[in-house]
């Protein structure tokens, strides 16, 4: 499922080369609240789970939450095959975003 329109690097969701500007929309237009409504709306999320801890990210930031970055790691963070994308979203600190 290649889209030639979608940058590489915008790619969140590997198993289902979903960008990070699609999730964001789905998100917003249909204000979704949970990983699982994201899946069902534009299929990120429904393979591997390693894009978790990014949507769970950007549901938190449409709704305005400040997210616990230590929180995500423990919930989504055994999930995550590559950890380098992290660093695009989080600040780096050997606590929560371990090196790849
Ligand atoms: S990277 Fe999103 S489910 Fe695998």
């Amino acid at each position: 499922m290649d889209n030639p329109l979608v940058n590489e690097s915008d790619i969140i969701c590997k198993c289902f080369q979903v960008s990070e500007g699609t999730i964001r929309a789905c998100i917003g237009k249909n204000d979704l609240t949970s990983i699982e409504e994201v899946t069902q709306a534009c299929e990120a999320g429904g393979g591997c789970h390693s894009c978790h801890i990014l949507i769970q990210l950007f549901l938190d930031q449409h709704q305005h939450k400040q997210s616990n970055v230590e929180a995500l790691m423990s919930q989504y963070g055994g999930k995550i095959k590559k950890r380098g994308i992290l660093s695009r979203f989080f600040k780096r600190s050997k606590s929560s975003v371990p090196a790849s």
